[in-house]
């Protein structure tokens, strides 16, 4: 794994492998700080491909290595409309299936944006309110889409935006088609935590695989700051970490 400075930020890049121990290691530290002080850490969590590696290193730490996750609070970035929670590609499936099934969290302690709700722009306010009453997030992992998304904060996604009811950017839709079987099938709105939540998080990790990301992640990276690419937001953080392997850093 080597340092690149990529304008005026600086990366870390190598195999998927090295990234996901070196993502492990932050959280690690972090949960055995917390654990010291006898408080919880508050965990930002994603879905998608990309962090998939990460979790089974979480979870390899967890059963080889007695990581615990008993003092973690989480809260996941966003959620689909519609599906509700059995549904398998619902994000609460997807987080239960390839990390808390396996660790030792509390069920009581696992947040993600609702599904379905009666009224979803209150039920994102009270998600946002969830974060701050627990403290705020302490470490917040993202992936990126592939117009420059985080969470699900779509282009023309401000600075200034909080967890709410988001529409789906076509891009988006023909990306998760397949997982669907097939475009009509994906719901087209969902609830993202926003870009002020994020960046508000004392620690923010972007990681990103493979050469299809590698044009918008060096957008994000280093060119304009603006709400053509949501990512790019992250260059203004004063604590971010990017974490790309050699594909989508195109080194
Ligand atoms: C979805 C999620 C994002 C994720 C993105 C990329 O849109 N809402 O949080 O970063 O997909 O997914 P992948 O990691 O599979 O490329």
């Amino acid at each position: 794994m080597k340092k690149v400075q990529i304008g005026s930020q600086e990366a870390l890049v190598g195999e998927v492998d090295e990234l996901c121990r070196a993502l492990a290691d932050e959280v690690e530290a972090l949960l055995k700080s917390r654990a010291g002080e006898g408080k919880p850490a508050v965990l930002g969590l994603a879905t998608g491909s990309t962090p998939l590696p990460f979790y089974a290193e979480l979870i390899r730490r967890h059963r080889e290595e007695g990581l615990s996750f008993a003092n973690v609070i989480s809260f996941n970035l966003d959620e689909y409309e519609g599906l509700g929670r059995d549904h398998e590609r619902s994000y609460w499936c997807e987080m239960w299936k390839n990390l808390f099934d396996h660790v030792d969290v509390k069920p009581e302690n696992v947040n993600v944006p609702p599904s379905v709700a009666e009224n979803p722009d209150q039920a994102a306010a009270e998600y946002e309110a969830a974060i701050q009453a627990a403290g705020g997030i302490d470490w917040q992992l993202l992936g990126i889409g592939g117009e420059g998304h985080i969470g699900f904060n779509e282009k023309g996604s401000s600075a200034e935006s909080r967890t709410r009811r988001v529409t789906l950017a076509r891009k988006t839709i023909v990306d998760a088609a397949p997982g669907f079987g097939g475009e009509e099938n994906v719901p087209t709105h969902a609830i993202t935590m926003g870009v002020a939540t994020i960046l508000e998080a004392k620690r923010v990790v972007l990681m990103a695989r493979g050469a299809s990301k590698k044009e918008i992640v060096h957008r994000a990276i280093s060119g304009e700051v603006g709400p053509d690419v949501p990512a790019s937001f992250l260059q203004k953080h004063g604590n971010v970490g990017w974490f790309l392997d050699d594909d989508a850093a195109g080194s």
